[in-house]
């Protein structure tokens, strides 16, 4: 079984090349903002200290959304859910998470880095923003994701160069997913 993160700032469109590559691969898709939303939304005592940081675009303590990917994974390992393995979908956000992360879980085989301007990530999210429930997609809010990102994502992608991919995500969706699809191929022919 093969673990993968994707990474990229807000917006980028990991989420959407998530979803077209799950269906491809067979993986396991786990989205760390959509398992922090669901929690939540449980209204347990572990949700209702994220909703004020994630609302103000905040990174939410590290133990917190790696436990909760850690126990989806498990859960998917003991009812068999997948095969092919893991497309974590916003983690790492910053180095630590992700030394932890090989740490506490496992060794991750790839890395794919969805890479946009930052004016696209804005202009896609203020798209979004008009049809969207999310707390968080609102013009000072994405601005501060935006931030953040540029502040922290740098040094995971250097600390890993080896084995992250950069695709260029500006284009449309389906050329999009014909780079990522050729990132992955090496991994899924062995
Ligand atoms: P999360 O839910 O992961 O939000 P995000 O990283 O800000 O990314 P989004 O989900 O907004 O965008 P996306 O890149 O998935 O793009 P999408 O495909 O939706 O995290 C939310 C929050 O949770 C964080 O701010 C933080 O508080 C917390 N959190 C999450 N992970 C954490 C972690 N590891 N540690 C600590 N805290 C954490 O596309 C966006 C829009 O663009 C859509 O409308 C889509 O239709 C459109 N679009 C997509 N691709 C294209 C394209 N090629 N051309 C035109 N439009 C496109």
């Amino acid at each position: 079984m093969k673990t993968i993160w994707v990474i990229g700032g807000p917006g980028c469109g990991k989420g959407t090349q998530c979803s077209k590559i799950i269906d491809k691969y067979g993986l396991l898709h786990i989205s760390s903002g959509d398992l922090l939303r669901d929690e939540v939304a449980s209204g347990s005592p572990r949700g209702a200290s994220l909703q004020e940081l994630m609302s103000k675009g905040l990174f939410v303590p590290t133990d917190i959304v790696l436990s909760l990917i850690k126990e989806r994974m498990e859960k998917a390992k003991a009812d068999g859910s997948t095969k092919s393995g893991f497309l974590i979908d916003g983690y790492p956000r910053e180095l630590d998470q992700g030394i932890q992360f090989e740490k506490d879980v496992c060794p991750v085989d790839l890395i794919i880095f969805f890479d946009v301007a930052n004016e696209t990530m804005k202009s896609r999210l203020l798209g979004r923003a008009a049809v969207s429930q999310r707390a968080d997609d609102n013009e000072e809010t994405i601005l501060k994701r935006i931030e953040i990102f540029n502040v922290k994502n740098n040094e995971i992608v250097e600390h890993y160069k080896d084995r992250v991919v950069r695709i260029g995500a500006e284009g449309s969706i389906d050329d999009i997913f014909a780079e990522a699809c050729k990132a992955l191929e090496p991994l899924f022919s062995l």
